[in-house]
């Protein structure tokens, strides 16, 4: 083999060093180089068959561009397809992202083996009979579906090559490696260019590839940030371990929308969607409990129940505590300081805990009145009544605010048995018929006069 050129990037500002040191010379940053290869021997770790005109790659007319409409490849998995945008697009790299445990094996070989196609799953971390054991726990069945226990990329291109599968799925990213660098696996470098070599061969042959990619401990995935780049899609799969739903969402989406999220139930025989979120969500006892407020969000174009509960006590120490979990705690803070300045609530020696079942965590600013809510009724020690939803952003004067698509927020909570939703007042007139009672509110004091008189 004809040698390989490296040399050491800053990446913070691009500077190249024939070695490694700590400071960049260029920038002064420190810890900031990483070992890149420049140029490769001929003999690549994967050559496309047909790549011997050197005027194969040439500019054409976008009109020219051949593409087949009906060309993605439909999962059988509802909630991947959605989250996908429709399915795995040819030739797209797609990087699934998680916490350890919380099923990302499990949700590519449940793929691999409902797939109607050849699929190969490469995997660094487990051996082919621990593969095995996990799919007779998953119940599927495909003959196509190969496995391979591999970490070296030039010796998975040529599995590869005698096998020629419809997908490939890579688990995890981290473990691979490649001749052409020394450092050891999950490196900044490895991972770069097993990525680069991935996209290369996944953009000529167009074969869907997914990768599977560890995260630090802040929650981003492993690795240079630069890989988000690269690949098309990126997913990430998240929850509580403890809970058994799993939601995953799209960060980035080359070919459909970011928005969709798709829910799961881990149950002992694998990964399981579901199509009613709502249902499962909300607390099904008749027992009336103060603290509690539903709010009815939207999760990309699927309406979804989410209950929220508040604890509010007195403070016992001199600061008192701000605790969520599933909602931004700035955003809590905020609603707070409203509810002092505007309602004239004296909460700031009180702790707050505020809680959104299931393991669930929401940006949706209609969750802002559900809070609000719960808040108030926890203070109170009064219970909602459990036939009432909130869906309402609350402004920094304590105005209520509409939301977008408040039609299908309605339609969802009547779906569900509720007779009346809380909502900032609009004007025109466009909302169908429907049983539910609106009621429509401009501000705080309002809601706070509604609900506990
Ligand atoms: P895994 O998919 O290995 O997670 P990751 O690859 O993200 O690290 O495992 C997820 C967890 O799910 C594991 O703790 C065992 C559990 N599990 C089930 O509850 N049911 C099942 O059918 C399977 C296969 C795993
Ligand atoms: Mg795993």
């Amino acid at each position: 083999m004809s040698k390989v050129k490296k040399a050491f990037f800053c990446q913070k500002c691009g500077a190249q060093h024939p070695q490694w040191q700590g400071q960049c010379n260029s920038c002064k940053e420190w810890n900031t180089l990483v070992e890149e290869v420049i140029e490769k021997p001929t003999e690549k770790g994967w050559t496309p068959p047909e790549e011997n005109t050197p005027t194969r790659n040439r500019p054409i007319p976008i009109a020219e561009i051949a593409t087949d409409k009906e060309s993605r490849l439909r999962c059988p998995d509802e909630e991947l397809d959605r989250v996908l945008g429709g399915g795995l697009v040819p030739g797209a790299v797609t990087l699934l992202g998680g916490e350890p445990g919380i099923g990302k094996s499990t949700l590519l070989l449940q793929i691999s083996l409902q797939l109607k196609k050849k699929v190969l799953y490469v995997s660094g971390e487990e051996s082919q009979r621990q593969i095995k054991l996990r799919a007779d726990r998953i119940q599927a069945k495909n003959d196509h579906c190969y496995v391979l226990s591999e970490t070296q990329t030039q010796k998975i291109f040529h599995q590869i090559g005698e096998i020629v599968p419809d997908v490939v799925i890579i688990d995890s990213i981290q473990t691979l490696q490649t001749n052409y660098i020394e450092s050891s696996p999950g490196s900044v470098s490895q991972i770069k260019e097993c990525t680069a070599e991935l996209i290369q061969f996944a953009k000529r042959t167009h074969t869907p590839v997914i990768l599977v990619g560890h995260i630090t401990k802040d929650g981003n995935i492993a690795g240079p940030k630069v890989m988000e780049h690269m690949v098309d899609t990126v997913l990430h799969f998240e929850g509580d371990r403890n809970h058994i739903y799993r939601i995953l969402r799209a960060q980035k989406n080359r070919f459909g929308s970011t928005a969709e999220i798709g829910i799961y139930e881990m149950q002992s025989t694998g990964l399981r969607g579901v199509n009613n979120p709502s249902e499962l969500l909300l607390t099904q006892s008749d027992a009336q409990m103060s603290g509690h407020a539903i709010a009815s969000t939207m999760e990309g174009v699927r309406p979804l129940m989410l209950e929220v509960q508040a604890l509010v006590s007195s403070a016992v120490y001199g600061t008192p505590q701000r605790s969520t979990t599933g909602f931004n705690a700035k955003r809590l803070n905020m609603l707070l300081a409203v509810l002092e300045k505007r309602a004239g609530f004296q909460l700031g020696a009180k702790d707050v805990f505020l809680n959104i079942t299931g393991g669930i965590s929401s940006e949706d600013p209609a969750l802002d009145l559900a809070v609000v809510a719960a808040i108030l009724s926890s203070h109170y020690d009064i219970a909602l009544a459990k036939n009432t939803c909130f869906a309402a952003e609350i402004g920094l004067s304590g105005e209520l605010r509409p939301v977008p698509k408040l039609d299908q927020r309605i339609s969802e909570a009547e779906k569900l048995g509720f007779e009346r939703i809380i909502t900032a007042s609009f004007k025109q007139n466009t909302l169908p018929k429907t049983g539910i009672q609106i009621v429509m509110c401009q501000k705080i004091e309002e809601v706070v006069q509604h609900l506990f008189g």
